[in-house]
């Protein structure tokens, strides 16, 4: 296994989870609202699987490796996947002007060191990383909402943005990654993943059983 393949199969399960927060959001302005429970452990899939493993792993093995490649450096994933969609739809332009009001904090992750490194340098990386921290704002903005409404255009403004950033990466960053990482790299970078991963705390299984389970309960009719 290397860590691109690998990171793309986390996609599909991201997906997954994007589909039972869709299939939420629709019960709920129809006035039938999940359990506090089924909330809970919704978040609890999306901060541990999403955030801190899957966006936590590809900034601190991938991207900070990649971040110093000559190619990358350059402008690399400015590919026209990545521009043209960012023009045409401004996803994070559309959830920055939303999340406007909204009490929320993204300056733990900001100073991370990667993305320090990569601001200073206005490096091409920075776009990809930019649509993390936008994600983790709607989390937290979402975890506030209670007005079914408005988390409604919230959730759409994750799901867009979540979608759009795996595609991408899928599309266009791997891609490009897998041409300049030769093989044992990337399997290399497989193993330090795995070691982030499998801490005993079992997090990451967890969170990936709750998916299971509401994948089961919240299918898109
Ligand atoms: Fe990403
Ligand atoms: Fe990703």
């Amino acid at each position: 296994m290397n860590i691109l393949t690998h990171f793309s199969e986390e996609h599909r399960q991201i997906a997954q989870g994007l589909t039972v927060l869709n299939v939420i959001c629709n019960q709920m302005l129809k006035k039938n609202s999940p359990s506090q429970a089924d909330m809970e452990n919704l978040f609890y899939f999306f901060r541990t699987f999403v955030e801190e493993n899957h966006h936590g792993s590809e900034e601190d093995i991938l991207f900070n490796k990649a971040g110093d490649l000559d190619m990358v450096r350059e402008g690399g994933p400015m590919c026209t996947a990545f521009m043209g969609h960012r023009m045409e739809f401004d996803l994070v332009g559309r959830a920055s002007h939303r999340l406007q009001g909204y009490q929320y904090s993204t300056t733990e992750k900001s100073k991370k060191d990667i993305l320090q490194k990569l601001y200073t340098k206005n490096h091409p990386l920075i776009m990809p990383l930019e649509e993390h921290l936008i994600s983790t704002d709607l989390l937290n903005a979402l975890e506030k909402e209670k007005d079914p409404e408005k988390f409604y255009m919230l959730a759409q403004d994750y799901i867009s943005i979540t979608e759009s950033h795996s595609r991408k990466e899928d599309e266009c960053l791997f891609v490009l990654l897998s041409q300049l990482f030769t093989l044992a790299q990337l399997e290399q970078m497989y193993q330090e993943y795995l070691e982030r991963k499998n801490r005993p705390d079992g997090r990451v299984e967890k969170a990936l059983q709750i998916l299971n389970e509401l994948s089961l309960k919240y299918k898109r009719s």
